[in-house]
């Protein structure tokens, strides 16, 4: 069992490289076995869902091979072809779906267990199901896996989102890519790494157009091949050290980041009063008086992203006045409030809507990382809190956080991780 132990109130001072995106990088790593061929997927983050990635095709006879600390050689050539059913792995990561968009692509069937992820309330799957059945799969979900088979091969269609998804838009764009004939997915979703996807299937010799609009055209292609393709930034890693820099006062550089994938936060910073540099690749936050309220509603990009609502609810605590912070993607994405309320937040929720009062500063007290970007705002508050802050169940912040103690004590953090005996931590419970 390890904890997060800091010593906050300290101004942070500084340059904080991001590292590549999570979110791309699971999907392209599981993308990968679509070639039948190597791949050496350069930029990757290392954390330990790009791990379960990895792992999850390790198992099914993949080669994987680390060429450096961010740098894989994934070599599908003899991978598998016997499905696998009941994934523990794939129960520890949400993007385990993208197996099965993959597979089917390659085999024109796929068995996957169900995935897992963090706990937002129902994370249903449902339009992931309807686009592989558009596409001529009979898809089933029993036993906890789901069991996809295209008896007579995967053909072209037209694909209406109900939701905008980004699992859905990536995984039926996988199954298309070597579909016969044409593909259109219409209320696709825009993320950033929806497009690094699509990019990286091109390379490999798919033909995908539209990516990042509400429409997207897959031509199917009979095969693809290796390449060597480098993941873009993480805009979620880096928009979480940019509200940390707003938070903690100081000037904190964030770098190796595309700036217009975090406009939407940088927006709301500079009506927040912070003060932003931007280049072309970081952005520096300073602030130099109090922050004021803001009210934010997160959205699908490129509106304001919901994998920043936690971090940005710190944020808003340390405002002056009242700010009103509204969840439009998840069902409940606010249970990392009762933690922050630990350290003096005062905050009410009704539904999807959290109004959040301005209280200046909080306290520093014993809290959980309820999920990867809860975890990562008890983080941030942690730092702007004066005294000692613990946190527990940092697993989840290591899902998605590349090196965060190394990064945060190199600009002026005092922050630790410590390993605590499962017994002792039993008894202190
Ligand atoms: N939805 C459905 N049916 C579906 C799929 C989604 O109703 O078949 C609904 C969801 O319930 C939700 C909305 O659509 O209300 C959006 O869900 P989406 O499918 O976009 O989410 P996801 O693909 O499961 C990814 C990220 C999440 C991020 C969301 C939203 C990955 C691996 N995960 O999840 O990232 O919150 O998009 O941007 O890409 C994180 O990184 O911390 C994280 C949770």
């Amino acid at each position: 069992m390890e904890k997060i132990i800091i010593h906050g109130g300290r101004p942070l001072n500084g340059e904080i490289p991001v590292s590549g995106m999570k979110n791309a990088a699971v999907a392209i790593i599981l993308a990968a076995i679509m070639t039948e061929d190597k791949c050496v997927i350069e930029n990757l983050p290392c954390i330990s869902d790009v791990e379960i990635s990895l792992e999850l095709l390790a198992e099914r006879g993949v080669k994987i091979k680390y060429l450096n600390k961010t740098t894989v050689e994934i070599d599908s050539t003899f991978m598998r072809p016997d499905l696998k059913g009941h994934d523990d792995l794939a129960r520890k990561m949400r993007a385990s779906y993208y197996l099965a968009g993959a597979l089917l692509a390659r085999y024109g069937r796929a068995k996957v267990g169900l995935p897992g992820g963090c706990d937002f309330g129902v994370r249903p799957i449902d339009q992931h199901i309807k686009g592989f059945e558009a596409l001529g799969a009979k898809v089933s979900v029993e036993g906890g896996n789901i069991d996809a088979v295209a008896e007579n091969g995967l053909h072209g269609a037209s694909v209406y989102m109900d939701v905008v998804s980004v699992g859905a838009t990536i995984n039926v764009m996988l199954a298309a890519v070597k579909a016969e004939g044409t593909t259109v997915i219409e209320n696709a979703a825009h993320e950033p790494h929806v497009v690094d996807t699509a990019n990286f299937l091109n390379a490999c010799g798919a033909d995908i157009s539209g990516a990042g609009t509400d429409t997207i055209r897959i031509r199917g292609v009979r095969q693809l091949h290796g390449v060597t393709y480098a993941i873009i930034p993480d805009m979620i890693e880096a928009g979480t050290y940019l509200i940390l820099g707003a938070a903690t006062g100081g000037r904190l550089k964030v770098s190796n980041i595309i700036p217009k994938h975090v406009d939407s936060l940088t927006a709301k910073l500079k009506e927040m009063g912070a003060v932003l540099e931007e280049e072309d690749e970081a952005i520096t936050v300073t602030r130099n008086g109090p922050l004021h309220k803001v009210n934010i509603k997160t959205q699908p990009y490129p509106g304001f992203p919901t994998d920043l609502n936690p971090q940005m609810c710190v944020l808003l605590c340390l405002a002056e006045g009242t700010s009103n912070l509204t969840e439009g993607v998840w069902e409940n994405r606010f249970r990392y409030v009762e933690e922050l309320k630990r350290m003096g937040a005062v905050i009410k929720v009704e539904g999807r809507n959290a109004v959040v009062e301005g209280v200046g500063a909080l306290s520093a007290a014993p809290v959980r990382a309820l999920d990867l970007r809860a975890g990562a705002a008890m983080v941030v508050a942690g730092l702007a809190a004066q005294g000692r802050t613990e946190i527990d169940e940092i697993h989840h912040i290591q899902r998605g956080y590349e090196d965060i103690i190394t990064k945060l004590v190199s600009v002026g953090a005092d922050i630790r991780m410590v390993s605590v005996p499962d017994n002792i931590f039993d008894k202190a419970n």
